[in-house]
């Protein structure tokens, strides 16, 4: 006496298992697509930095712009702080590729550049890093999108493109 043992599967549950390996490879395509072919990034850890001594040593000590080309490619380094980023106002020529590398001293903060797509979060000890690049002249407020304190709403910069 044999026993065949075989796997019956509902037609209906057949569907819904093609739907769902359907719907995996559709979200494959999609990251693959939004980052390869539309360079979308996602915000992740740069580097580390100490928190107690990013204020006093290395370039957070001294933030602001740094000239990498004339006209074409800055790096701005940017430190958030109960309330307030530093520095508190930017300017940069239009077309100008900008990489901020933004970190905080003290508290979890966010970093929002108003009009364009650069939103990230500021975690202490990490820094985040994104590029832009703005055509339009203008002035860009950068704000805080993480409620830091009292002096959250009152948390902004400025990014002038001329
Ligand atoms: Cu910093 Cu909210």
């Amino acid at each position: 006496m044999t026993t065949k043992q075989s796997m019956n599967i509902d037609p209906y549950e057949k569907n819904w298992i093609r739907l769902s390996i359907g719907l995996l490879i559709a979200f494959a395509i999609a990251v693959s697509v939004a980052g390869f072919a539309m360079g979308i990034q996602v915000p992740s850890p740069e580097q580390r930095v100490d928190p107690n001594t990013v204020a006093e040593s290395g370039p957070w000590a001294n933030p602001g712009l740094r000239t990498i080309q004339e006209g074409k490619k800055y790096e701005a380094y940017v430190l958030a702080q109960t309330w307030q980023f530093l520095p508190r106002e930017m300017t940069v020529p239009a077309g100008a590729e900008v990489t901020f590398y933004v970190t905080s001293k003290d508290v979890q903060h966010g970093f929002k550049l108003q009009n364009t797509n650069l939103n990230v979060q500021i975690v202490p000890g990490q820094v985040s890093k994104l590029t832009v690049t703005i055509d339009e002249p203008g002035r860009y407020d950068f704000i805080c999108t993480e409620y830091c304190g009292l002096g959250h709403a009152a948390m902004f910069g400025t990014l002038i493109v001329e």
